[in-house]
Parts: C-alpha cells; sequence; structure tokens
C-alpha cells in the first residue's frame, strides 16, 4: 500500500531550486515518526536534495539514468514503475516522499496522503499536483504548533481513498 507524505503551501507550492523552501521543526520531526521503519520511495532529484541515505528506512529511487547508482545496502534504484507492482498490493504502508513528478506518477496508485497545509503562499518552481478531492476523504485534521521552530501556521490533513 502506498501512502503519500508531503508539506505543501496554500498555492501548492512543495519546493524551490531542489530545496524545502521552509523549515518547520515539528513536521520534520512527524515525517521522521510516521516514515521510520518504513520504505520511502522518491525521485532522483528528491534523493539528491535529502543529501544523505535516512537512517532506518529502505529508499527506492526512481531513475531513467543506468549510470546512477548508490552504494548502501538501503537504496534500491529503479528504472520504471514496474518495479513497485509488490509495493502497491500488499498491506504494509510504503510512503511516496516526492518530488512533484513522483507524486503525480503515483498518485493514481496512492490510498492515503499525509498532507501538511501551511497557510501561507510562497514562491517555487515545483508544485504538488491538482488533487480530484471527489476521491477522497478527510480521516484526521490537526494544526500543528506554532512557535519560534515552527514559524508558520499549518495543520496536518490525512486523506484516505473513498
Ligand atoms: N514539500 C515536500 O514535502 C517535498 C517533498 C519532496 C520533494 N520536494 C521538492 O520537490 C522538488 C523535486 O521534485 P521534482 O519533481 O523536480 O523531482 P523528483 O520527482 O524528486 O525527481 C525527478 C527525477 O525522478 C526520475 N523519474 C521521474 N519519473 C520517472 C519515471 N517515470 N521513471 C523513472 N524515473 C523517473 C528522473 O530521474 P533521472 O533524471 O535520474 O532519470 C527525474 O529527473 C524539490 O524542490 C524538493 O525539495 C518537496
Amino acid at each position: 500500500m502506498l501512502s503519500i507524505i508531503v508539506a505543501k503551501a496554500s498555492n501548492n507550492i512543495i519546493g524551490k531550486d531542489n530545496k524545502l523552501i521552509w523549515h518547520i521543526a515539528d513536521d520534520l520531526k512527524r515525517f521522521k515518526k510516521l516514515t521510520t521503519g518504513h520504505t520511502i520511495i522518491m525521485g532522483r532529484k528528491t534523493f539528491e536534495s535529502l543529501g544523505r541515505v535516512l537512517p532506518n528506512r529502505y529508499h527506492i529511487v526512481l531513475s531513467r539514468n543506468k549510470d546512477f547508482s548508490i552504494e548502501n545496502e538501503n537504496v534500491k534504484i529503479i528504472p520504471d514503475i514496474s518495479f513497485l507492482d509488490e509495493y502497491i498490493k500488499d498491506n504494509e504502508e510504503h510512503f511516496v516522499i516526492g518530488g512533484a513528478s513522483i507524486y503525480k506518477l503515483l498518485m493514481p496508485y496512492v490510498q492515503k496522503m499525509y498532507i501538511t497545509e501551511i497557510e501561507k503562499e510562497f514562491e517555487g518552481d515545483t508544485s504538488f499536483p491538482e488533487v480530484n478531492m471527489e476521491e477522497w476523504t478527510i480521516t484526521e485534521k490537526e494544526e500543528g504548533p506554532y512557535d519560534e521552530k515552527n514559524e508558520f501556521k499549518y495543520t496536518y490533513v490525512t486523506y484516505e481513498r473513498k
């Protein structure tokens, strides 16, 4: 089973210059809590923007570049989504962590979305794809802490496919 996890601005922006634009400590903590012990699936650019292999998570990285390789037992590079069949069909939760191209590519196979909805517009070059809200039900909604370490207002919203 695939779940998306993303933090997005109110204008759907998710990144700029292959980086995150905001720093929200509580959101990063939540990302770690939700994804630790699970498989995380991402595009090559997002993998590069992480800058390291995240501990206690198996990484699947999509890349068409046959020369792209990472020597790490917790990283697998795949050239297309046919390699994700078992991850789509099983009952375990696997996280699609971005970026924009991979959210769009895998959205049809995703059952759940954990979206951090930031109540502010940002300028950027990468957006979360359009979502047909008729296909989704909100199952959880909770405001995140707003303080000096979390300088924007934001809400954690969980969507499940109807
Ligand atoms: N706010 C958030 O929660 C969040 C989360 C993640 C990322 N981001 C942001 O999103 C941005 C990156 O997103 P992006 O869309 O530019 O890049 P991306 O989706 O991370 O990576 C794109 C790369 O994935 C590979 N790829 C894409 N489709 C493929 C397919 N069908 N088959 C095989 N490989 C495929 C290609 O790699 P090759 O070029 O190697 O072939 C492509 O260049 C950054 O700014 C990042 O900070 C934000």
